[in-house]
């Protein structure tokens, strides 16, 4: 590489004191419909949180302030919820796309914002558990252009994916029908200004996106100094409901019981079981893992394992267990267990017949379900 001893050190000064962060919450949500009709894929809840804020926070846990979010379609929903940032401790700046061109023309738009300071890449439906602290420290020591995550995967036709040769990444290709390998490269990456050559000089895929993987492969093809790490944490892309469900379980499994609001003298609850605020409980069993949101009310029911609830919802004579269920929503006296579903806001679910086994649901917002009972 060309650069001097004196033009490392001073790179890495730079590094330690600044670095920020982009995060992309445009594209669409195809795989998530109908939920993602009306909501943006990045603001699905994972134990009643938005998975775009664990992104936030993991990189305002690196001492990143300045943070901007690449914003297409759904950016009012993205700009209501996260607002100016000072919830998060941040400064967050949002970059309109005008279309999902790709992550690298995302990056391409956000050239001004960045100027020369290095910076970490999240896409915002990527979610890891335990934060991306260590593998930031790392990139802002080892002087390098570009620092990528790689993480062993079942269906690596479906991601990014990296080549190793003598222990050094050689190749990335997108999607590839004959992967070279498993190892998924996944959304967090972290990129030096040498980017903002690649993304000037690459050209569109076969599906008319400016690609990050041809973009790091175009950095790697220059001789820049490209890291890889193989990643030792739980990581998931969230772009469809079973992901969403399983990253639900993951941290459900990892949250401390807490419990604020109020639970009769005939309920059952076994832990890890949190209640949020103005949370009622009454003549249920509350089986943990689980989350229930504010002034959620759930009565003669049976609740968990691995469930979400978010607030002001309404259970009365469910059954429901490894699910999320959103804001606003009132399920009552269905004779079937509710199992494996993903639940929009404001959503009226009611009756139906005891058929044995058990329903999966994936509902959009305002969806109304009435089934007469037998
Ligand atoms: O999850 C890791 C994978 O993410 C990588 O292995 C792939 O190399 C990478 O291309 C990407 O693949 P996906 O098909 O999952 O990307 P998706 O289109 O879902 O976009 C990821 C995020 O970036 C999502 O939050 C939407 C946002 N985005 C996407 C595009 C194409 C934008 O903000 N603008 C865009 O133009």
């Amino acid at each position: 590489m060309p650069s001097t001893k004196e033009q490392l050190l001073e790179r890495k000064q730079k590094r330690v004191s600044t670095m920020k962060g982009l995060i992309l919450s445009g594209g669409k949500g195809s795989r998530l419909r109908p939920f993602t009709y009306t909501n943006a894929k990045q603001l699905v809840p994972i134990a009643n949180k938005p998975v775009l804020f664990y992104a936030i926070e993991q990189l305002v846990e690196c001492g990143i302030r300045d943070i901007a979010i690449v914003v297409g379609e759904t950016a009012d929903q993205i700009r209501e919820a996260v607002g100016d940032g000072s919830a998060f401790g941040a400064r967050v700046d949002y970059i309109e796309q005008d279309a999902p061109l790709g992550i690298a023309h995302a990056v391409k738009i956000a050239r001004d914002y960045m100027g020369e300071t290095p910076f970490v890449l999240y896409l915002g439906d990527n979610f890891l558990l335990g934060g991306v602290k260590p593998f930031v420290d790392r990139f802002r020591e080892n002087g390098a252009n570009c620092h990528i995550l790689v993480h062993p995967v079942s269906n690596p036709q479906a991601f990014g994916i990296a080549e190793f040769v003598d222990g050094r990444v050689a190749r990335i290709v997108e999607k590839p029908a004959s992967p070279p390998s498993n190892l998924a490269v996944i959304g967090i990456y972290m990129f030096d200004h040498h980017v903002f050559e690649a993304v000037e000089r690459i050209s569109p895929s076969g599906r008319g996106e400016l690609e990050i993987t041809d973009t790091i492969q175009y950095l790697i093809d220059k001789g820049l100094n490209v890291q890889a790490e193989v990643l030792d944490r739980y990581w998931i892309d969230t772009g469809k409901m079973d992901d969403i469900l399983e990253a639900n379980r993951m941290v459900l499994q990892s949250l401390t019981p807490n419990n604020e609001g109020q639970v009769d003298e005939r309920t059952r609850v076994y832990d890890p079981v949190i209640l949020r605020k103005g949370a009622r409980v009454v003549n249920s069993v509350l089986r943990g893992p689980l989350v229930i949101g504010e002034d959620t009310e759930v009565v003669d029911s049976f609740v968990g394992p691995f469930t979400s609830i978010d607030h002001n919802c309404r259970l009365k004579g469910v059954r429901v267990g490894g699910s999320i269920i959103l804001e606003h929503t009132t399920i009552e006296e269905t004779h079937w267990p509710i199992e494996h579903s993903l639940i929009g806001r404001y959503v009226t679910l009611r009756g139906g017949h005891a058929v044995g086994g058990s329903y999966s649901l994936t509902l959009g917002d305002h969806s109304q379900i009435e089934m007469p009972g037998a």
